[in-house]
């Protein structure tokens, strides 16, 4: 299973955004990696709740952020979050509808990173800072 690594073409230039987005690839790596040892269920859905948590603390804070420069990406941003949730929640269930753990949940999350976080982070976390560096908000 490959290990996921944060390159620099991902940076947004943003350093608490950056680092956000390392840690999540992080925690992805660590559940991914558990999985992979045979870890026990309860360790299993234990890391995937943090990898879930922090995604949706990433979420809010960007969202805060992407207000507070008032860059016009933010309605954008809102609706690809709630579907990365909904995402998340889905895989999550695929534990439910198998009766334990299963070699879906770490396949589903992994295309779920390559084809949904990481071109997020690319395509649209980046974008919604060009807005910063285009036009700076006024001071007050
Ligand atoms: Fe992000
Ligand atoms: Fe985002």
């Amino acid at each position: 299973m490959a290990r996921f690594e944060w390159k620099a073409d991902l940076a947004t230039g943003d350093e608490v955004v950056d680092s956000q987005h390392r840690q999540l690839i992080e925690f992805a790596n660590r559940f991914l990696e558990a999985a992979q040892h045979g870890r026990e269920k309860a360790i299993l859905q234990n890391s995937f709740e943090m990898l879930e948590r922090y995604t949706h603390e990433h979420f809010r804070d960007e969202e805060r952020l992407f207000r507070k420069i008032g860059s016009r990406r933010l309605d954008d941003q809102r609706t690809q979050h709630a579907q990365m949730r909904n995402e998340l929640k889905a895989i999550r269930s695929l534990w439910m509808s198998n009766f334990g753990f299963v070699n879906e949940v770490p396949r589903a999350l992994e295309a779920w990173l390559e084809t949904r976080l990481l071109p997020h982070f690319f395509e649209h976390d980046r974008r919604a800072f060009e807005d910063r560096r285009a036009s700076p908000p006024p001071r007050k």
